[in-house]
């Protein structure tokens, strides 16, 4: 049951990782202002989120199915809520995909679009229209700092997210004149199932018409680097879901929101040379040249991150 003075919210991929942290910290609002909607494929996959919502499961916690990729389910989520009357959406749902282009069925390619790209505009089509009709809402979506910079052998994940991060800068412009907000949450790293489904992935993957040259930085330079990063610098879910808390209660949401900010002098790097070559080429001196001295070049990162570049960032602390 929604008290009147609680907002509605919305989260999608709530079974695990940053949605279930998400869904959990703020249906435990000490003040009680949320009612959490936390959707899923499967309701088979709730037990984590039931166990760690605790009695708010029932009270300020709700589960319902939604599968991002279809449009009936889409649509028979929002039509179960009361009014449609969503004021809170957060598009969480999201798959990864690493490896060289070449080795990857167009198939595959399409099913990361379909769902971290079509997926959120699914969700924002259903939910818009009576945000705009109310001039009231705050739309979410986890992008990540991969749509704000390519890395490699992410090709296709990061261009997903560079869709989104196209397709919501341009409707924020329109969505402003409604009073209804856009925000993008941007992590690096982070250790969630992402990434244990990213290694058991390529344990059992084969990389047909790969040249032995890029298998080999694939599998030597890039997969180790890739590991050591999550382990060192990689965040935890609860820290993405404080940001975003923090975003949602902001009285000014930013657009923009880099959860980490040893990144943020990776973006700083593009935005410094509108050519791409500065950036194009540390990051190419940082994985094939530097690899192995990588925890030096994230210490050295850290000491750039100084204070104008930390502004960048939503702290979780
Ligand atoms: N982990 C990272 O390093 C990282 C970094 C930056 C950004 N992100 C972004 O953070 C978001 C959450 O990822 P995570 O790290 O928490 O990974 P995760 O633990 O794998 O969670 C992803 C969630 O999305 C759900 N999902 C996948 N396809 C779906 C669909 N068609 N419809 C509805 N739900 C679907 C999964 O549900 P099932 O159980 O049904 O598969 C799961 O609940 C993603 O958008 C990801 O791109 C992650």
């Amino acid at each position: 049951m929604v008290c009147p003075e609680q907002k509605v919210v919305l989260i999608t991929g709530c079974s695990s990782g940053i949605g279930l942290k998400m869904a959990v910290m703020l249906a435990k609002d000490k003040k009680k202002r949320y009612h959490v909607i936390a959707t899923m494929r499967d309701l088979k996959q709730k037990d984590k989120l039931v166990e760690a919502a605790g009695d708010a499961h029932g009270k300020t916690l709700s589960l319902a199915v939604l599968d991002v990729c279809s449009d009936e389910s889409v649509k028979q989520c929002i039509d179960g809520i009361k009014d449609r009357h969503v004021d809170i959406l957060i598009n969480n749902a999201g798959i990864g995909l690493v490896g060289p282009v070449e080795s990857i069925p167009i198939e595959e390619m399409k099913r990361v679009f379909e769902t971290n790209f079509f997926g959120v505009i699914r969700m924002i089509k259903e939910v818009m229209p009576e945000m705009k009709r109310r001039r009231g809402g705050h739309i979410i979506v986890v992008s990540s700092v991969m749509g704000l910079q390519g890395v490699a052998f992410n090709d296709v994940y990061s261009a997903s997210k560079f869709a989104m991060e196209g397709f919501c800068e341009s409707l924020a412009i329109q969505l402003f004149k409604f009073n209804v907000t856009l925000s993008m949450i941007e992590p690096g790293p982070v250790h969630t199932e992402f990434e244990v489904k990213m290694i058991q992935d390529m344990g059992q993957k084969e990389f047909p018409g790969t040249d032995p040259d890029t298998l080999h930085s694939f599998k030597d330079l890039y997969l180790p680097t890739a590991v050591n990063i999550f382990e060192g610098y990689g965040q935890s879910p609860e820290e993405v879901a404080r940001c975003t808390k923090k975003v949602i209660e902001s009285s000014r949401p930013r657009f923009r929101n880099l959860t980490n900010s040893l990144y943020s002098p990776i973006v700083a790097l593009k935005y410094a040379d509108e050519t791409g070559t500065l950036s194009i080429r540390t990051i190419y001196h940082m994985l094939y040249n530097l690899g192995p001295l990588l925890h030096v070049c994230a210490t050295a990162m850290k000491y750039l991150t100084c204070g104008c570049l930390r502004r960048r960032t939503v702290s979780p602390n």
